[in-house]
């Protein structure tokens, strides 16, 4: 029997037969200011799991290591258990969001070379952005493990430029976490979907993504949903 081993504010993991495989539930819950705010949004679940699928199916066929093993049914997947880092590991190719209120600067400014920064997975501290040598300190991760994480992080921001603009949407900004699988590798988990990055339309530069919600500025599943039909018609 399945039993639930943890629940987060997008998704449930549940136990399989295989002690190193889980099940992951997406639900239809929307999150922001790190959970304080919380809403039911119907089929968020499964258009999500469907887009992070098919992101992660490309990744895997790019031999770029991942936890994803299948998709199961519309809001559920199997993949490798892991012990997950608690980094959030984010890239910018455009200034938005905190970097964009840090610093002050032109909305959707093109960096040169994308920007990649470390937050602290607490949602007890709101995350906190965090550099190398805190990570050091805490012992979150060794200088080896960062190299590893940044190398992948910057090979899937490359892949998925390339698989956004190929449905005519800009990649922005998005946030993956990394974890060790039974052998112990560093690789790729969590989820990749317009939760967890920021997504534009590349004409026009309408938000396709959770700053809908996040902002007010209109029906959340409406971008949600015009990604994964984009996706989906440029993967046929
Ligand atoms: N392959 C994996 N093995 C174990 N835990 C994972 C894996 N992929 C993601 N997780 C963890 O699953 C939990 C639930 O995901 P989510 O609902 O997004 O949580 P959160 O609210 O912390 O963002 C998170 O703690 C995430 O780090
Ligand atoms: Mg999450």
């Amino acid at each position: 029997m399945a039993t639930l081993i943890n629940e987060g504010k997008a998704k449930q993991l549940f136990t399989t037969d295989d002690p190193n495989v889980i099940q992951v539930h997406y639900m239809n819950q929307a999150t922001a200011l790190n959970g304080k705010r919380k809403e039911h949004i119907d089929d968020k679940g499964e258009v999500n799991n469907q887009i992070d699928s098919l992101i992660f199916e490309y990744l895997n066929h790019l031999g770029i290591a991942t936890h994803f093993i299948k998709q199961l049914s519309d809001s559920d997947q199997l993949v490798k258990k892991m012990k997950m880092v608690p980094l959030e590991v984010v890239v910018r190719n455009y200034a938005s969001g905190s970097f964009q209120r840090k610093f002050d600067t032109e909305y959707l400014l093109k960096f040169e070379e994308p920007v990649q920064e470390f937050y602290y997975k607490s949602d007890r501290l709101d995350d906190p952005f965090i550099n190398d040598s805190q990570i050091h300190a805490l012992k979150i991760a060794t200088p080896e493990q960062l190299s590893t994480m940044r190398e992948q992080v910057f090979k899937i921001n490359q892949a998925l430029i390339k698989l956004f603009a190929a449905s005519g949407i800009t990649l922005v900004d998005f946030k993956v976490e990394f974890g060790f699988d039974a052998d112990g590798n560093l690789i790729l988990g969590d989820e990749i979907s317009p939760d967890s990055c920021r997504l534009v339309d590349a004409q026009t530069h309408e938000s396709l993504d959770k700053d809908v919600f996040r902002k007010h500025t209109g029906n959340v599943m409406d971008g949600y949903r015009t990604v994964l039909s984009r996706l989906e018609a440029t993967a046929k």
